[in-house]
């Protein structure tokens, strides 16, 4: 699996360090609130997994999928595959994300969180790449790390289904998704 990796770009380490800090920034600004944190899947899981366990406040977790790139190109278009199963009515919202890329997924999910009345929403994303954003409602307020505009999986970020189960995050070979 690993002959498939150009290069690491965050270790072990340095993924529970930005995880950490996220959980203290959370922490602190939703002191004496009980957010709820939906993560979307897949690629959330395993960040949502390491980010709990330094959020020191009353905080519930919920899931959402939605269909998103198919390979390593968008598909241009977002469907709601699963919902979450508490209500977001009233509630202060964090959604968690694997990767922010043009912004699509994200931008249509806020649409639905805001129909569903959520009294506040924020977007927390292990990894950025701001240089692609098409659509800056997707910004993100709590970022890991900015990431430069090339393929990457590990920690939950996939290509074709592989990879999630790298415990860092790496630059996928091009040779693996150009042929
Ligand atoms: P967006 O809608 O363009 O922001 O794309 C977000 C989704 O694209 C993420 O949830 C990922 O599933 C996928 N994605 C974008 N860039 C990468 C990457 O570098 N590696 C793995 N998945 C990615």
């Amino acid at each position: 699996m690993e002959k498939y990796i150009e290069e690491i770009l965050y270790s072990e380490a340095d993924i529970k360090r930005e995880v950490k800090r996220i959980g203290k920034e959370i922490t602190r600004d939703y002191k004496g609130k009980t957010p709820i944190l939906v993560g979307l899947l897949k690629g959330s899981v395993p960040f949502m997994a390491e980010l709990i366990k330094y959020i020191k406040t009353d905080v519930q977790i919920d899931f959402m999928k939605v269909s998103s790139y198919c390979g390593a190109h968008s598909s241009g278009s977002v469907r709601i595959v699963s919902d979450t199963t508490t209500s977001l009515k009233d509630r202060d919202v964090v959604i968690v994300e694997d990767i922010v890329d043009t912004g699509l997924t994200l931008s249509e999910v806020i649409k639905l969180i805001k129909a569903k009345g959520a009294a506040s929403i924020a977007i927390c994303t292990l990894c950025d790449k701001p240089e692609a954003r098409l659509y800056p409602a997707a910004d993100p307020k709590y970022i890991g790390f900015n990431i430069p505009d090339k393929f990457i999986v590990g920690f939950g970020l996939d290509y074709n289904e592989l990879y999630r189960n790298l415990p860092y995050i790496g630059v996928l070979k091009k040779e693996v998704y150009s042929d």
